[in-house]
């Protein structure tokens, strides 16, 4: 009892039996506000509840929210790892009431839950309530039984809470525990508030007023609400007896793994490196469930930033290999039952953690020797100067925080004024930019160059490492002669095995070394002028000049990736012209590591037994396991052989054509012969397998398929297992019977709407259903029978024969309903046959459309129909048509 896993249960069951309803997390990424960068309340998804902007479906919830405080207005990731408190990601439980129970409400709750349920002594309790607020410290004082000395009056902005810097927001009273005197600091308000001994654990808000952005003043809301949360973390401390977050049971298990891998103990001046890997992890992981992936900007970098101090934190404990990657299935195991987005997302979220940690490797050291370096010849009292600080961020990846964050350790600061004059200044200059660095805007500079070098020679095909010697430096958009330490730009050797993007493969990624020691990563290959292998990326460290030698290699396992990847398309064009037919032709193709894109000629969407079809070929060939056979010949000579061409490909005096898999009729043809210059598998086995993972329309008469292979299709297969079997549990059938049982409940859906929309129907007949009190029978207008009625939430196509029912029962007279769906109105008038030439249906019914602001209206002389927008105007509706028989009958 009291595990982390316990206490979220348990406080969703107190407020579930009071009537809460329980809607569960919504994403860390906020849907549809672009004010906030992550969620960091539990009020997010509930912010249109309490402005008034949407009606709350329920008047009551109480969630667990997933949180993450790191960036924006609420940021807590400078102090994670040194306090015994703050996390970057953590959960918040919270209640709500949207304009239902106010303070007394929730105080009551809150104070039953704490002491009653959860059995936490009154003595150690202490609440703050906003300065001005005698409202809510009646309330404690009478509810609680809390003297004046344990209700403290704040006036800071601690106790007036707001999510941003617009949005709902109100004053705020927080429940404190005291932890006893063996941990430094002072109550809430004292001089040692910020120490750890006075624990806040829930916040209650008191909802009352919105903030707007405009300038215009704090507005009162429509309807006072609460919004109230309670760290899960925090209370676990409190429950569980021990002095820190990281002590509680689920972070002891993510640092008892973190121990095991690294095999260091979280004690001493270690202690704090766990912590920050235990919780970086978490919201890192989260995130990457939530959609985000590392980056340079937004809710991507502030993650890069997460990650990078987490593995900096790695390195300081020695991990040689990365390690984040490793520590996810721990978390996954304790989080994934109350969060099952994280077992769904379980590969991506590996693939992130180590491809990221990958990267940062590469740069990591180097970064941290440079900054060794410097703060060596600090004097006391000296910043770290803003430009090394810079540097740092701009050549080896370092994230400011992540600087400031090892300064920390040692008491030292950056320059973060020069700091940020050094990236102004970066941005001033603008040539650094990318694109630009590389001149690839700049066919000029590629041209002389291929003329004064003749070209290059590429080694890819059979190796992927080899010697060079460079040709040509480009950079900030001119050719250059050297190159220094932190420059982007493209270098040209005079061979290389690297492949440059073409025939929709990606160019390769990898790293050049120096016979000097100088080292440049290269983030992308292009050819430049049909000829030049451009190596575009970053020098990282030395200096390089024309003519300099070095060992050039590609990143080996994505260029085995891509191998797959390219191959495959090649299996799926030949399974394409099978199935579907010879009109398949290639329209262009997208080759990368992790998935690959193909577009192909085809009139219209494929069914689910086309792909399936389309996969279990490519995947029979696959099996096949026969080598892939590659030829150069002349172009002519490839096409009598019966190659296929690449799409929009120009090719030279040879060709290459690639055979791959055999015919599966048995011919002894190959199964799959295409003219390429990409790179290949040896065998088909090397694709190991195959799947399709979407299928569109891109443009009139061509499909776009998305696919994986080798371990990224297995993971996408996975997940798709995943998805039926949660949907089994979710209904509760056993799997196999997951169909039969889904299009029950959609044949039980079908019936029960019908079946309500019966009994709204002669509810509204009876004159119930919240309708306009409608009178027991035919009322008598001028000697005439009328039975006049507003049908509420009946439909205008139920009306005719309502209408018709309505006739025969009175037997002579008029019948006028308007039914009111949706707030339109809809209209229906039924003139018995024997007052015919007295009274006209269609008369009656433009009067009557007319007062719902309707136009028009018409049918027959005994029956007629119109409508308008204004449902609310039925009863006066019914009231012009009365008047309009009156008329008509005084005639
Ligand atoms: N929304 C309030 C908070 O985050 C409960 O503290």
């Amino acid at each position: 009892m009291n595990s982390v896993n316990d206490i979220r249960g348990q406080f969703l069951d107190f407020f579930g039996s009071r009537q809460h309803e329980l809607p569960g997390s919504s994403s860390l990424v906020p849907q549809d506000d672009p004010t906030l960068l992550f969620t960091n309340a539990g009020m997010v998804q509930f912010k249109n509840y309490f402005t008034g902007a949407a009606k709350p479906p329920y008047p009551r919830a109480a969630t667990s929210q997933k949180c993450v405080r790191a960036g924006g207005k609420h940021n807590d990731l400078d102090n994670v790892g040194y306090t015994a408190r703050h996390l970057t990601f953590f959960e918040m439980l919270g209640n709500f009431s949207f304009g239902d129970y106010f303070k007394d409400g929730a105080i009551e709750a809150a104070w039953t839950l704490i002491t009653k349920d959860m059995g936490l002594a009154k003595s150690k309790l202490l609440v703050t309530v906003y300065h001005d607020d005698d409202e809510a410290a009646a309330l404690w004082k009478k509810i609680a039984g809390l003297n004046d000395d344990k209700i403290i009056r704040i006036a800071t902005a601690d106790n007036f809470w707001s999510m941003g810097d617009t949005g709902p927001c109100g004053p705020c009273s927080e429940i404190f525990i005291d932890r006893g005197d063996h941990i430094w600091g002072g109550p809430p308000g004292s001089p040692e508030q910020d120490g750890d001994r006075f624990l806040e654990f829930w916040n209650l808000v008191f909802m009352q007023y919105e903030q707007f952005s405009d300038g215009r003043s704090r507005e009162k809301l429509p309807k006072p609400s609460i919004d109230t949360g309670m760290g899960l973390e925090r209370i676990a401390c409190v429950m569980q007896g021990v002095d820190s977050v990281f002590e509680t049971d689920l972070f002891k298990t993510l640092i008892a793994a973190s121990e095991e891998l690294t095999k260091t103990k979280a004690e001493g001046e270690r202690a704090p490196s766990h912590n920050v890997i235990a919780d970086h992890l978490r919201s890192s992981c989260f995130l990457i469930a939530d959609g985000v992936s590392p980056s340079n900007e937004g809710r991507g970098y502030v993650l890069r930033r997460i990650m990078r101090r987490a593995m900096r934190h790695a390195h300081i404990l020695g991990a040689k290999e990365p390690l984040m990657h490793r520590l996810a299935p721990t978390l996954i195991a304790e989080m994934g039952d109350a969060y099952p987005e994280l077992k769904r997302a379980q590969p991506v979220i590996e693939a992130q953690l180590r491809e990221e940690e990958e990267r940062f490797r590469r740069t990591l050291a180097n970064g941290l020797k440079l900054l060794e370096e410097e703060i060596g010849g600090l004097k006391g009292g000296q910043k770290l100067s803003g430009r090394t600080a810079f540097k740092l961020y701009d050549t080896f990846g370092f994230p400011l925080d992540l600087t400031q964050d090892i300064l920390r350790g040692r008491s030292l600061e950056v320059d973060v004024a020069q700091y940020d004059a050094a990236m102004q200044e970066q941005r001033d200059q603008g040539a650094a930019s990318w694109k630009g660095a590389d001149g690839a805007d700049n066919p000029a500079i590629w041209h002389s160059i291929l003329e004064r070098t003749k070209g290059n020679a590429f080694l890819g095909y059979g190796a992927e490492a080899g010697d060079g010697a460079v040709t040509a430096i480009v950079s900030g958009g001119a050719e250059q002669h050297e190159l220094h330490e932190g420059a982007t730009g493209a270098l040209v050797f005079d061979s290389t095995p690297f492949y440059a993007e073409s025939g929709g493969q990606s160019g390769d990624q990898g790293v050049i070394k120096f016979a000097s020691g100088a080292e440049f990563v290269v983030e992308d290959t292009q050819k430049q002028v049909g000829a030049l292998h451009a190596h575009v990326g970053r020098l990282v460290k030395g200096a390089v000049k024309v003519g300099d030698k070095a060992a050039l290699e590609i990143d080996h396992e994505r260029r085995a990736k891509i191998r797959s990847n390219h191959s495959a398309t090649h299996l799926l064009h030949a399974a394409l012209r099978n199935v579907l037919g010879p009109h398949v032709s290639q329209k262009g193709s997208l080759v990368e590591a992790d998935y690959f894109r193909f577009d192909f000629s085809h009139g219209q969407a494929m069914t689910a037994d086309e792909i399936s079809r389309v996969e279990d070929e490519v995947n029979a060939v696959i099996r096949q396991n026969t080598e892939g056979v590659i030829k150069e010949m002349a172009p002519a000579k490839a096409i009598e052989e019966g190659a296929l061409a690449l799409f929009g490909e120009k090719y030279g005096d040879t060709v290459r054509v690639l055979r791959l898999g055999d015919a599966l009729s048995h011919t002894g043809k190959a199964y799959s012969v295409e003219l390429c210059g990409g790179t290949h598998v040896k065998r088909t086995g090397d694709i190991a397998v195959f799947a399709i993972t979407g299928e569109g329309g891109v443009a009139s008469g061509v499909r776009r398929i998305e696919g994986a292979t080798g371990a990224a299709a297995l993971a996408h297969l996975k997940a798709q297992a995943g998805l039926a079997k949660a949907i089994a549990s979710n209904i509760k059938a056993p799997l196999a019977e997951v169909t039969e049982r889904v299009s029950q409940l959609a044949d039980e859906r079908r019936r029960l709407e019908r079946e309500l929309a019966d009994t709204k129907k002669k509810l509204a007949l009876a004159g119930g259903g919240g309708g306009q009190s409608a009178p027991a029978g035919p009322e008598s207008v001028a000697g005439v029978s009328v039975l006049a009625r507003v049908l509420e939430g009946v439909p205008a196509k139920e009306l005719r024969g309502l209408v018709d029912e309505g006739k025969k029962s009175i037997g002579s007279g008029v019948v006028a309903y308007v039914g009111v769906e949706d707030g339109k109105a809809a209209l229906a008038i039924g003139v018995t046959d024997d007052l015919k030439g007295k009274v006209n249906a269609v008369d009656l019914v433009k009067a009557g459309v007319a007062a719902v602001g309707g136009q028009g209206g018409g049918g027959r002389p005994d029956m007629a129909q119109g409508g308008g927008p204004n449902g609310g105007e039925a009863a006066k509706a019914l009231e012009a048509i009365r008047a309009a028989l009156q008329g008509a009958l005084a005639a």
